[in-house]
């Protein structure tokens, strides 16, 4: 195809190129235009060859539209999800081995070609963070400050501290994940002139290119300064999977028209403050105290602790820049910050090439003093040897965790993307030595102020499949927070556990009192805490995870006391009604956010969610079945520590068996008292806002509730069908006395039903309803729901959240839909129950994974299944057992 500013001249590669033309609407977003482009072809097509000639150096199929250049090959290749060359590239190999290198390049590369601005910015940043579990980089040019386009930030996972704002004559608390000073930031001027900052107007090209292959982010940028001079800039950064605590910057300066004196400016800058919500940004923010700066020969380190956890934090730099002759280096420290400058004098077309070694230590993770830890430390001996380490272990972990999918280059990029992002938010090189769980942003942004939610749940069914001891060190988090669950049910006069909503550093509620309405600009009250299902969480991953690992040594250790005391705090929550010998559950909230009390009412929260009673009575019955199973010590050991009693017990199955639930015909209230509320217009709404996702402002702002109707912002009611199996769900029902005489059609009628009145505000929902669908044969919605779960970052559909970090949890669930619904490899019981449905967009899905300390290989096609086991074992194949020999592939055909 040939492309002008406003149409696309094309032909199938058997005609001349400009038998065909499309007209661009260039009022339309690109995007859109070229959805309709596709739309209006018939044929299927492999690959897409671009003629025009390449006009920008730093890519190819950079083209003008609307006049600004575009990166008009990844937008084709993001609607048509196939590769996208140029001519040039087959005129100097062929069109097999270019289609072949551009497929390579695509699914592992995440790339952003120019400058952006504000929150789209901000929101690139996020995707291209660094990381490794310890820390998370996020992806911004080295030379950029905080400002309203750039914001560089170093996270460390489970640094929070605390900051009193005074609002209305109150002390409003607020726990934050710490943004820790700036040690990325590298700069430069030319002879007297001011040091560069970014701005678009002197930065003619700029490719950011994350590759996720090796973990490296090279940055590369034109520069044409006021003055005519121009420089090519090439910036990387790696992160020590290994050794954690480091990262390593390389930067090169390369004059293209001039001679003269080049300045290098490079600091650590422990001047920042936690400024990457806007909202936020109001209350105090200033979370860090610097103690001592160093300097011996090119190495600086800083000192700080956070002001109010105390936590002692080393940062060290070490700059070198071996082929540079007669530099002259001086130290430029300020206050809160340690500076270094070069300078020399450059020639042009030559490059100069700075690499800064940095280190990370805090009092957490480290057990003697952090400044001679951080002295003594040794770094390896040069970027590239970073850069070889880095693609070493990163390879290592493709060969666990990478979903490898032919036939649609964009879902293999995004799944290859959120693969990597559940690395860097946590891995086990870093997790064995923390005390920390994924935040719902994992390591990237101060969105939710870093807290951890429910969304584990989300996160570990990746976790536990790829690297299952990971799972024991992110669980190991809410074990030690056990204590405060403790504080925190007893503060609200019940027994056992109960897990705040959102957990920082010590385990306590960290959830706001108030939220902000950007529709109203006001601040309407929060009531999320009342979410206790965030225990039922905790309980289902340690089930998860012991049903995956077969870990005894953790059940008896820590598994089953967290699991007792969790259920402690359920025994006591539900009252029974003695005429009816059922139990209640009251003031609670679904997953549901909408929902917070009974029209009229505030504060009061829900009762009988059926989300929450169905995994009580899951949870119960599992307890049940470990006290029959784990040996007498180990039971008497763990009911002591808990103090559970005989008559817990007895409650706990009564309970099990009596959970109340409320029905209308077929439907399944999703908490008692539903089918009073009244029905909501969406399509009213629909036409007046067009997004509706977040119908709960949109309410509020019209003076009314969302608790006055039946309209939810994710899968509650159904929810628990994502956990657990069909099966387990009915026996659940039929337990607690609801037995379900048609099955299909009862979960048939109430995904539709409910599926009509979710509003999707939370991008969970769509892994949940894409699998939903799924499950009743509804393909093309459940299709469509995964593609928008598995886009929703890359095009930040939540209109500028991704700015604020990207959303772990619908990461960790896409990856989870493909190899447990799409590949249909559940691993949610005793075996593997193999059933796939294959979307016909895809060719093949092959993934490696681990279940009860096997290891297994899937190939599998839309009619079969190559699968291979490490050890004799049985799996479960479209409901017939079949037993597996180690080491022998075998072929099933469905
Ligand atoms: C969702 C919650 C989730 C939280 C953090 C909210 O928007 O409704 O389910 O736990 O975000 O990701």
């Amino acid at each position: 195809m040939r492309v002008t500013n406003d149409q696309i001249m094309y032909s199938d590669s058997e005609n001349t190129i400009d038998e065909n033309r499309f007209e661009l609407d260039n009022n339309s977003e690109l995007k859109v235009n070229l959805q309709s482009f596709k739309d209006s072809l018939n044929d299927s097509i492999d690959v897409i060859v671009i003629t025009n000639s390449t006009e920008y150096l730093l890519k190819e199929n950079i083209l003008s539209y609307n006049n600004q250049p575009t990166d008009f090959g990844s937008e084709l290749e993001n609607i048509f999800h196939i590769p996208v060359i140029n001519i040039e590239a087959i005129e100097n190999s062929n069109l097999l081995s270019a289609t072949e290198k551009e497929l390579s390049y695509s699914t592992w590369h995440l790339d952003y070609f120019g400058v952006d601005h504000g929150k789209r910015q901000y929101g690139q940043e996020s995707m291209q963070t660094i990381g490794n579990g310890f820390f998370g980089l996020r992806g911004t040019y080295l030379e950029a400050h905080a400002n309203n386009d750039n914001y560089p930030a170093t996270y460390v996972a489970g640094v929070f501290n605390q900051l009193a704002t005074p609002i209305n004559g109150r002390n409003v608390i607020n726990e934050d994940l710490v943004n820790l000073p700036n040690a990325q930031f590298i700069t430069f001027k030319i002879d007297d002139g001011d040091y560069f900052k970014i701005d678009e107007k002197y930065i003619m090209e700029s490719l950011r290119s994350l590759n996720l292959k090796t973990g490296v982010l090279t940055i590369t940028m034109l520069i044409k300064l006021a003055d005519g001079k121009e420089l090519k800039i090439v910036e990387k950064k790696v992160a020590g999977l290994k050794n954690f605590h480091n990262y390593y910057l390389q930067y090169s300066i390369q004059p293209l028209n001039f001679d003269g004196k080049i300045t290098i400016l490079t600091q650590i800058d422990a001047t920042v403050i936690n400024s990457n919500v806007e909202r936020y940004r109001n209350l105090a923010n200033k979370h860090l105290s610097t103690d001592k700066i160093e300097n011996k020969a090119t190495t600086s380190i800083l000192l700080a602790h956070t002001t109010q956890s105390d936590i002692k934090l080393a940062i060290r730099a070490d700059l070198s820049y071996p082929e540079i002759n007669n530099a002259n280096y001086v130290i430029d420290n300020q206050p809160e910050i340690a500076g270094q400058i070069v300078t020399f004098n450059a020639k042009t077309n030559s490059i100069y090439t700075f690499e800064k070694n940095v280190a990370i230590f805090t009092s957490l993770e480290t057990k003697s003093t952090i400044e001679n830890v951080v002295t003594d430390h040794e770094f390896l001996p040069n970027f590239q040897s970073a850069v070889d380490h880095s693609t070493k272990n990163w390879q290592k972990i493709w060969n666990k965790e990478d979903v490898v999918i032919t036939g649609d280059l964009t879902a293999q990029k995004l799944l290859r993307l959120n693969s990597y992002s559940m690395t860097s938010a946590a891995q086990v090189n870093a997790n064995k030595e923390l005390d920390a769980s994924v935040g719902s942003r994992g390591l990237t942004g101060e969105g939710y102020r870093g807290h951890i939610f429910w969304d584990e749940l989300f996160d570990m069914n990746f976790y536990v499949l790829h690297s299952p001891e990971l799972v024991k060190y992110l669980l190991m988090y809410r074990y030690n927070r056990l204590g405060a669950a403790m504080d925190y049910a007893s503060d609200d006069d019940y027994n056992g556990a109960m897990y705040p909503w959102q957990s920082g550093m010590y385990g306590d509620e960290q959830s706001q009192e108030v939220h902000l309405n950007p529709i109203t600009n006001k601040w309407d009250p929060d009531n999320s805490r009342k979410q206790r299902h965030v225990s039922l969480a905790v309980a289902y991953n340690v089930w998860n995870y012991y049903n995956l690992s077969n870990d005894e040594d953790f059940m008896r250790d820590y598994g089953l006391e967290m699991l007792l005391n969790i259920a402690e705090f359920w025994i006591d929550k539900a009252k029974i009604d003695k005429v009816t010998g059922k139990y209640t559950i009251s003031n609670v909230m679904g997953p549901d956010e909408f929902h917070e009390s009974y029209p009229g009412h505030e504060n009061e929260g829900l009762k009988n969610n059926a989300y929450t009673n169905i995994m009580v009575s899951w949870l119960f019955q599992k307890i049940s079945d470990l006290l029959n199973s784990e040996s007498s010590d180990v039971i008497d050991d763990n009911l002591q520590r808990t103090n559970f009693s005989d008559e817990d017990l007895q409650k706990l199955d009564d309970v099990r068996h009596n959970l109340k639930l409320e029905f209308e015909g077929n439907i399944l209230g999703q908490f008692e008292g539903y089918f009073a509320l009244k029905e909501l217009d969406f399509d009213k709404y629909r036409q007046q806002y067009g997004n509706i996702s977040r119908m709960d402002r949109i309410l509020k702002a019209h003076n009314d509730s969302p608790d006055n109707y039946q309209v939810a912002k994710q899968a509650d009611t159904l929810m628990a069908l994502f956990n657990i199996r069909e099966s387990s769900f009915l026996d659940i029902m039929k337990e607690l006395g609801y037995p379900i005489s048609n099955p299909e059609k009862f979960i048939s009628d109430n995904i539709k039903y409910y599926i009509a009145r979710t509003t999707h505000g939370s991008t969970l929902s769509r892994v949940v309803y894409s699998m939903l669908m799924l499950k009743i044969g509804e393909t093309k919605l459940a299709w469509k729901l995964f593609y928008e779960a598995l886009t929703s970052d890359y095009y930040d559909i939540q209109g500028g959240t991704t700015a604020e970090g990207i959303h772990l949890g619908v990461m960790g669930a896409t990856l989870n839909v493909v190899t447990s619904f799409f590949a249909g490899v559940d691993y949610r019981g005793q075996e593997l129950e193999i059933s796939p449905m294959v979307p016909e967009q895809w060719e093949e899905i092959d993934f490696n994974m681990s279940f009860k300390g096997i290891n297994f290989n899937f190939q599998i096609t839309s009619n079969n299944v190559s699968l291979k086991a490490d050890q004799d074992t049985e799996v479960v194949f479209k409901g017939k057992k079949l037993p597996l020999t180690a080491d022998q592939q075998i072929e099933l055909s469905y």
